[in-house]
């Protein structure tokens, strides 16, 4: 059965995909794709930054040239990588990505993050500085790949409010999705609205706040541990994974957990057979905890004037 899907702009992105963060070891990742197709994804989130492009590329030519799957059956989302956040960084940028992928486009290419930075080295995500960084600029040339037919659609990650209206106001071709970190305990209601009223999807990450990297922040509590969400569970006889999941998907909020395990691939993705009644909604609600919770806050660069989130919120 296909996931349903929500509007983005003049197509349509399927409310569940795959997402691929972390997963670069050729088999592992060929085997969850390999799993996630069969069970009816079809849309898989990368980025240039994840190192598998090129992994994805090969599984999707497999499925294309056996004939079970055609391009315009599946629904693809890469990202431009920070350190290519300057106008002439886009093309090149995508261009390497489309070849990667083996595709002549993506179905939709995001800003990764809403600074420019230096590139990864071996000193990983703490070793990042932020550089000057221009929005309008980079976003023009985000335009003109949809002209060149490199990408169906354009949108943004990571951006907060301010910066989504600085586009907003901007464009010529409207930002469709902000791809950000939300779950139960980082809702984000206000900002979700804001985004769905203004024409863009809200796309979740972190919507199982990534156990496997739970070592990377000791002191954050677990929304798969929460003991409302495991009780919401055991009343709907699902599991604490697919009850986050769907928590959001009632928000018409798009998800892409990743996996690499089979059983948890195929879970993730049966969110259709059982809804949230108010009570659930409310209890879910009430365990919000705010920024927080929030994971992914690169504190590293807080000095830099896009940096997105607020400051000092421990
Ligand atoms: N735009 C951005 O800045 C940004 C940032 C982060 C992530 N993303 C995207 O969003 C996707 C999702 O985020 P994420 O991968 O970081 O975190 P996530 O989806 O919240 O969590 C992934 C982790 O949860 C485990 N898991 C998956 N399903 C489960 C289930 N049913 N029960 C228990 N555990 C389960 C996975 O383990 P196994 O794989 O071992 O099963 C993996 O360790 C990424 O893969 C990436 O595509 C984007």
């Amino acid at each position: 059965m296909a996931a349903p899907t929500l509007a983005l702009g003049n197509y349509k992105i399927p409310i569940v995909g795959i997402g691929t963060f972390t997963v670069t070891e050729e088999e592992t990742l060929e085997k969850a794709l390999d799993v996630a197709l069969e069970v009816g994804y079809r849309h898989i989130d990368t980025a240039y930054l994840y190192k598998n492009e090129h992994i994805i590329g090969k599984v999707l030519k497999k499925w294309f040239s056996s004939g079970k799957l055609k391009r315009e059956d599946v629904f693809i989302t890469t990202k431009l990588p920070w350190s290519n956040n300057y106008p002439e960084g886009v093309e090149k940028s995508l261009k390497e990505s489309l070849e990667s992928l083996q595709l002549d486009y993506v179905d939709l290419y995001l800003i990764h993050f809403p600074i420019r930075t230096t590139p990864l080295d071996d000193k990983g995500f703490q070793g990042l500085q932020g550089l000057p960084t221009d929005h309008i600029g980079i976003w023009r040339q985000m335009e003109e790949q949809v002209k060149a037919g490199r990408a169906r659609t354009i949108g943004l990650s990571n951006f907060n409010q301010r910066q989504v209206e600085n586009i907003l106001r901007e464009a010529k071709i409207k930002p469709v999705a902000n791809q950000i970190e939300l779950n139960v305990y980082l809702s984000q209601n206000e900002f979700v609205e804001f985004l769905q009223k203004n024409g863009l999807v809200a796309i979740s990450y972190f919507s199982l706040s990534n156990p496997g990297l739970k070592a990377h922040w000791p002191d954050k509590p677990q929304v798969l541990e929460d003991q409302i969400v495991q009780k919401i569970a055991e009343k709907h006889k699902k599991t604490p994974a697919q009850i986050l999941l769907k928590a959001l998907v009632q928000r018409n909020i798009a998800v892409i957990p990743k996996s690499v395990t089979p059983s948890r691939i195929r879970e993730n993705f049966q969110l259709f057979d059982f809804n949230l009644d108010d009570e659930d909604v409310k209890a879910l609600d009430s365990v919000a905890l705010g920024e927080k919770a929030r994971l992914g806050g690169l504190k590293q660069l807080q000095s830099h004037p896009e940096y997105p989130y607020p400051i000092n919120q421990e």
